[in-house]
């Protein structure tokens, strides 16, 4: 049966030059490299330029996709950018993208899931480009947590960093198989009652003000794994896939002790789990697309791959995608 797949045409992605490596935080507060290796494998973390906004870091994602799909702005029918640290309140960081990327018409938004901010992205670009609004659609992960960051708080601000990643899809006939390239499945879930675990203590119709992160880390942790892992095997059910056909499980990169006990719940060795967490933190919507760039930097994906893409985060909010390259 012939359908319409959203097939990856290209990837990018950019870390700010300001490199934050664990030992600065020891000078301020009571933790050490040490734990946070331990606990986290985090060892460095990126920070944007005083000057540098979410919208700036996504182009710089953005102009390495487009070179990286041989297109340029005025290829792209529509943006969809996930992030939680938007440039203003309105209008979007996305438009700001568009213009700047020299997108001609077409159209462009924000979504808002944070951690779980890019699975939900692609899942959108995915139905648009299924649905026949849109032949090639860019979709970006951007964020700047650090701007969001309580650095009086160690137990969340060792965690994040700033960073964005970007993916191009376009719109192919294909077989209707597991065989194909492109978006095989998604699947997205989300559960209000667990708002408080994970949140920002301010806004535009509360506070007034941006807010700062605030987390029951251990309550987020327990949740992880295991929703993690079932919906990592409902979305390879959607493909009609199974575990074993998994090339490369490319994770939302938080901690990397989730990492491995989702790997482990779902049967699947370490060697085919992309790890990029030690080098840029948890940049929330941002960290499965950097993860997936810099993956393909290294030579590990390569076309014909399947990849399972998963991510958790604030609402709590998660999800999963089969996608061969
Ligand atoms: O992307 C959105 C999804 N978010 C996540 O995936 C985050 C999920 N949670 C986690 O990654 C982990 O829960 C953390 C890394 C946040 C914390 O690790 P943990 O193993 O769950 O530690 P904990 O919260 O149980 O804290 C253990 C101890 C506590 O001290 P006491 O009460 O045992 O004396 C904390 O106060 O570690 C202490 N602690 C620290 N110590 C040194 C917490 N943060 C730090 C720190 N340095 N930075």
């Amino acid at each position: 049966m012939s359908v319409i797949r959203a097939v990856v045409k290209g990837c990018g992605h950019y870390l700010p030059e300001r490199v934050v490596e664990n030992e600065e935080f020891a000078k301020t507060l009571d933790t050490s490299d040490e734990w946070i290796r331990a606990r986290t494998g985090i060892e460095r973390r990126h920070f944007a330029a005083d000057d540098q906004k979410t919208s700036d870091l996504a182009f710089e994602a953005a102009t390495m996709a487009l070179k990286n799909a041989g297109m340029t702005g005025a290829d792209l029918d529509a943006i969809v950018l996930a992030t939680a640290t938007p440039d203003q309140t309105f209008p979007s960081t996305a438009t700001r993208l568009q213009h700047a990327v020299g997108m001609i018409g077409g159209f462009a938004f924000d979504l808002q899931a944070v951690c779980a901010g890019f699975i939900y992205a692609l899942a959108n670009a995915t139905a648009l480009i299924e649905s026949g609004h849109a032949k090639t659609v860019m979709v970006v992960g951007a964020e700047t947590f650090s701007r969001i960051i309580d650095f009086t708080d160690r137990g969340t601000c060792v965690l994040f960093g700033d960073g964005a990643g970007a993916l191009i899809l376009q719109a192919k006939e294909s077989e209707g198989t597991g065989e194909d390239r492109g978006v095989l499945s998604t699947d997205l879930n989300s559960d209000g009652k667990y708002n408080d675990l994970l949140y920002v203590d301010g806004g535009v119709s509360s506070t007034q003000s941006t807010g700062l992160v605030r987390m029951q880390g251990q309550e987020v942790f327990k949740h992880a794994v295991s929703k993690l892992a079932s919906s990592g095997e409902k979305a390879l059910e959607l493909a009609g896939l199974t575990a074993d056909d998994i090339d490369w499980i490319v994770p939302h990169q938080a901690n990397l002790r989730i990492i491995k006990r989702t790997a482990k719940k779902m049967g699947v060795s370490m060697d085919n789990v992309v790890v990029t967490v030690q080098d840029h933190g948890n940049t929330s919507a941002a960290s499965i697309p950097l993860a997936l760039s810099i993956a393909v930097e290294r030579g590990q994906i390569k076309k014909g791959d399947l990849l399972l893409l998963e991510a958790i985060g604030g609402g709590l909010a998660w999800g999963a995608a089969a996608v061969r390259w």
